[in-house]
């Protein structure tokens, strides 16, 4: 198995991730095709890339020409069957329910070509799961991509126990490719990333809900004395409460730890919708 292969590859969920993920493929020199249910959703996803690539472009970091030359190998649609069924890659970027990624994969699976590599941007949970019943278990593979996705280096490459030693390298090449650095793990909860980053952000809120310091302090906390890149509190507004209580609640379960425990009060800001940047109020005002 060789990655030329992924030169087709179609992207499944053109949420924050699929659309950064589609990016950086199609940067690569791949054609995607990204897929979501709604047209609407997968225009407002080629809309994330057109923005950020002009950005770029603004900031003296990408050409115009190679601004559209990316936008240009991107082609949408909302037929998950019909965006598979040429891919030598499928990377499925769809909302974190096991249910709906096992059902997803075991349609696809039956359909496209018995080479092409299957890969979940899961951040959590059990690949082995999301993976049970697909055909061809050997080409299925982890891959986390980490937003924004165009700009963070890491690529967290997950082997089940049923992972070819073939997929592993085809995906390290691929993620080189992409000018990642891949690093490869266990099929384990929350796997090396989410597991260490989802506690530190949990602590970070409880010690916000009692009152240690504010939230501009703790994160300072971690910006200045450990040299984070974004404190834990805005890292949780930029990537979702009620996608961060998801895991951890998954993860509370699955680790049986009680350092994944969710605050009472990142329910209560779930609950009123305050979901950090995407809903223009988290811990801070976006
Ligand atoms: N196009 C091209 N380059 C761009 C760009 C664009 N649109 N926007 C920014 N850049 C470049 C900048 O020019 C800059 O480049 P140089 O270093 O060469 O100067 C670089 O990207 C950084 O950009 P900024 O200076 O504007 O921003 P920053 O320094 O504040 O960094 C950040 C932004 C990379 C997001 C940084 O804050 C960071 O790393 N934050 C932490 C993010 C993180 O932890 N993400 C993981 C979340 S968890 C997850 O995703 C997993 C999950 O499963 C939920």
């Amino acid at each position: 198995m060789t990655e030329t292969r992924f030169q087709t590859i179609a992207v499944l969920g053109a949420g924050t991730m699929g659309a950064g993920i589609a990016h950086v493929c199609a940067q690569a020199g791949s054609s995607v095709m990204l897929q979501d249910v709604a047209d609407e959703f997968v225009q407002k996803g080629l809309g994330r890339v057109r923005d950020f690539l002009q950005k770029g472009v603004e900031k003296g970091k990408v050409t115009a020409q190679q601004r559209d030359e990316v936008l240009a190998r991107i082609k949408t649609t909302t037929d998950r069957i019909g965006a598979c069924r040429t891919a030598g890659l499928v990377i499925e970027a769809v909302p974190e329910k096991l249910e709906l990624k096992n059902d997803l994969f075991r349609e696809i699976g039956a359909v496209v070509a018995p080479t092409c590599v299957l890969a979940s941007n899961t951040s959590s949970l059990s690949l082995g799961k999301v993976f049970a019943g697909v055909a061809g278990p050997e080409r299925c593979i982890g891959m986390h991509f980490f937003n924004p996705v165009p700009l963070m280096a890491l690529l967290e490459l997950v082997r089940t126990a049923a992972t070819s030693q073939a997929t592993i390298d085809a995906a390290i090449a691929f993620g080189k490719r992409l000018g990642k650095e891949p690093i490869v793990v266990k099929d384990s909860p929350g796997f090396a990333s989410s597991r260490l980053g989802v506690c530190l952000g949990l602590e970070a809120i409880r010690m916000f809900e009692s009152g240690v310091a504010s939230a501009e302090d703790i994160d300072k906390a971690m910006v200045l004395g450990y040299g984070h890149p974004m404190g834990p509190l805005k890292l949780t507004d930029l990537v979702g409460l009620d996608v961060r209580l998801a895991i951890a609640d998954y993860l509370a379960v699955e680790l049986d730890h009680p350092g994944f425990k969710a605050p009472v009060l990142m329910r209560k800001m779930v609950a009123e919708g305050k979901l950090g940047k995407k809903t223009g109020q988290g811990f801070y005002r976006w």
